[in-house]
């Protein structure tokens, strides 16, 4: 077995966790249960976990964006040093040529640092690195085209030196080293910035699944003003778009939208409708805004996708968190709502994006009718 793709339980981890979680990370590291952790750059810490499993499961996933086994450190100050690019490619190739990850991609553990110095550097260290694995397939720009399962090398570079691992995009939990990068949005319209919360969401989606096909007809609740929305609409996207308060006037005349103003709570699709998703994004009590998700869960299509984002107001603890992602998740699985990931996404602060795929279909039964080539009813 290489000893590579299988980290040693004693092995170190790289794990990424968001500055406004920055408080719990005493509360995680004892539920980790790793006798050391050390701060590196912004948002990175190195532990080693009694049980590196416990890194992709409740209760701790929740809190952790991404992680890396570190089968190779370089503790260092490359700023100082000389010939640091071709000492660390060399270093590189001897290690994990032979493993054959499928890219490699460096990062920096300060991603939020002004100073272009590491950026340069890193795409010095990519070039020179690259020469050396000739057989390394995914360009850097087309991170969505590597293979979720297959090993990637991920390389982490700033001022305290090179931090690198072997491991897949959907094990580590997003495709960039690091996660998921803010993803802008594709639509000009400045209606919201939430739109770039939806683009992330779909560009991580595709660690588990393909998105929605752009035929899909989405039910959006809680969509004022609208950024999601004019985001979905920009995909080609048809939507329905459920809230109390208006949309953006500039989505007044937008093709292949329906706006419905109201509580969710109350909204009845129009007999026949299924949809092929769902995105809510309501405000308020999260059992709350569940409740009325899994109501017209009955209107998705079998394997329909389900975005949430868990909003967590008024609520501060660890354990307290930790709790309502339980309920809310357990909530879920009782109204028929599989859970597929979640995660943290850049955009998110104080909530977390929560996905959930519909029971598929039961091929016994015959189908009602599917809006998918229809216009929004
Ligand atoms: C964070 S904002 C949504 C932002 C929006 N997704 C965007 O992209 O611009 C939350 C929205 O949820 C709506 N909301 C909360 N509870 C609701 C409910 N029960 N029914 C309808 N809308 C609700 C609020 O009116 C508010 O506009």
């Amino acid at each position: 077995m290489n000893p590579i793709a299988t980290p040693p339980p004693s092995c170190s981890w790289l794990i990424r966790i968001a500055e406004v979680f920055e408080d719990a990370v005493p509360d995680l590291i004892r539920q980790l249960d790793s006798p050391a952790c050390t701060k590196l750059g912004h948002e990175y810490y190195v532990v080693r976990p009694a049980d590196p499993a416990a890194l992709r499961r409740m209760p701790v996933a929740i809190f952790i964006r991404w992680c890396l086994p570190l089968h190779h450190s370089w503790p260092c100050r490359p700023r100082s040093m000389d010939g640091f690019v071709e000492k660390a490619a060399q270093a590189l190739a001897r290690k994990f040529a032979a493993a054959k990850p499928q890219t490699l991609l460096v990062g920096l553990l300060d991603p939020s640092s002004t100073d272009s110095y590491y950026k340069k550097l890193a795409s010095n260290l990519r070039g020179r690195a690259l020469q050396l694995f000739p057989a390394t397939a995914v360009p850097a720009r087309e991170v969505e085209a590597q293979d979720p399962d297959a090993p990637t090398l991920y390389c982490l570079l700033g001022n305290e030196g090179l931090f690198c691992g072997l491991h897949s995009p959907k094990s580590a939990n997003g495709f960039y080293p690091g996660g998921t990068r803010f993803i802008s949005q594709n639509s000009t319209a400045t209606i919201s910035r939430a739109g770039a919360k939806v683009a992330e969401a779909l560009h991580y989606l595709r660690l588990h699944r393909l998105p929605p096909p752009p035929t899909a007809h989405w039910l959006e609740l809680g969509a004022s003003p609208g950024g999601m929305t004019s985001e979905l609409l920009a995909r080609g996207y048809r939507v329905t778009a459920v809230d109390r308060a208006p949309l953006h006037p500039s989505l007044a005349a937008a093709p292949g939208l329906r706006y419905v103003g109201g509580d969710a709570a109350s909204f009845r699709p129009p007999q026949g409708t299924q949809y092929d998703a769902i995105l809510s994004d309501m405000n308020g009590a999260a059992q709350d805004s569940m409740e009325a998700v899994l109501r017209l869960s009955k209107h998705l299509l079998p394997g329909g996708l389900v975005i949430f984002t868990l909003k967590t107001a008024g609520v501060s603890s660890v354990d307290d968190t930790q709790r309502l992602f339980a309920a809310v998740t357990t909530q879920a699985a009782r109204g028929g709502l599989r859970l597929l990931t979640q995660t943290h996404l850049t955009y998110n602060r104080h909530e977390f994006t929560l996905f959930f795929v519909a029971p598929v279909a039961d091929h016994s039964k015959p189908r009602s009718d599917t809006s998918s080539s229809s216009q929004p009813k």
